[in-house]
């Protein structure tokens, strides 16, 4: 029996040959086959993010079409109460709306929180087994702005020099969304938020299982690091921050409505940028678990000591 085979993938930005694959032929919206399932697997190994678009999803489908790549993780890392909330524990909101579909107050608490998005990060690090794919779909997108930028952090951990890797090689973060909140000088946390998001240890340098490379594990989330004075661990992090997401490491992604952009916690780090919080912008994200902590995806030699 032949099979034939409609997808491809074609990197798409020329700067980032290695980094970005667009993902043609394949819609996300039925049921996969298990070839297309181990393609796309294949092609986040390879990359680190993949672009599909025109994937027209309801909610439901962009949960199954999740579902058949790993597990999800719940969407607990927001501020929202159960009542309050537009979309299914199944997905993370993204957008400036409130459950009636209405644009948030532009001094709303929870607009305000979600502006920790603007901040370089990898989802999940606050929370002791983090993400590891993340699914981001555009139901609407204001006319400008809102790019979603993409740092491969393979390759800014390979451009570090070889003094800077053996001092990151066995140091452990500690991450918190109560850090990376105070970074922008929100820090009206409840007791029950400031006990939910106590900090948790990640490795600073992960290896990736499948193909071996090393990457720095950095987020705006990670406020400290095990064993060093504060402002010396904060002042390391941002100079390894600012090495990381040079423009050589950097892909813009600019949205069309129903692009589904899908990447790898482990290996990249993303931020959104500004856009006119009169104008809706509907995203909803579904998120795979990583299953371990990143202290568990230590290089071999280094997680044995
Ligand atoms: C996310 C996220 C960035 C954006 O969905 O995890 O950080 O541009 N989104 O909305
Ligand atoms: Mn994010």
């Amino acid at each position: 029996m032949e099979i034939f085979i409609s997808y491809a993938v074609h990197p798409i930005d020329p700067a980032r040959p290695t980094f970005i694959g667009e993902v043609s032929g394949i819609d996300l919206t039925r049921r996969l086959t298990e070839e297309e399932v181990s393609a796309i697997h294949a092609g986040m190994d390879s990359f680190g993010v993949l672009v599909f678009h025109d994937q027209h999803f309801e909610d439901e489908q962009q949960i199954a079409f999740s579902r058949q790549l790993g597990m999800l993780e719940e969407a607990t890392g927001d501020i929202m109460s159960e009542k309050d909330r537009r979309l299914s524990m199944d997905l993370n909101d993204i957008s400036n709306l409130d459950k009636n579909g209405e644009l948030l107050p532009r001094d709303d608490r929870r607009r305000l929180f979600g502006l920790g998005n603007l901040l370089w990060h990898s989802d999940s690090s606050f929370k002791a087994v983090p993400a590891k794919y993340s699914m981001l779909s555009a139901r609407k997108i204001p006319a400008a702005g809102g790019n979603t930028e993409f740092a491969d952090m393979r390759a800014a951990y390979d451009a570090l020099d070889g003094e800077t890797k053996s001092e990151v090689h066995n140091l452990i973060c500690l991450h918190s969304q109560i850090f990376s909140r105070g970074v922008l000088g929100f820090d009206d946390f409840t007791d029950a938020e400031r006990a939910k998001w106590a900090p948790v240890r990640q490795a600073l340098v992960r290896q990736h299982p499948n193909t071996g490379r090393l990457s720095l594990y950095l987020a705006s989330h990670a406020g400290g690091i095990e064993g060093w004075p504060m402002p010396e661990a904060r002042s390391f992090l941002r100079d390894l921050n600012e090495h990381a997401t040079q423009r050589q490491f950097v892909y813009a992604h600019v949205w069309r409505p129903w692009d589904l952009v899908m990447w790898d916690n482990r290996v990249t780090m993303h931020r959104a940028r500004r856009y006119d919080p009169k104008e809706v912008r509907d995203m909803r994200r579904t998120t795979l678990t990583n299953g371990v902590s990143s202290l568990e995806q230590r290089p071999i030699e280094m997680a044995k000591r």
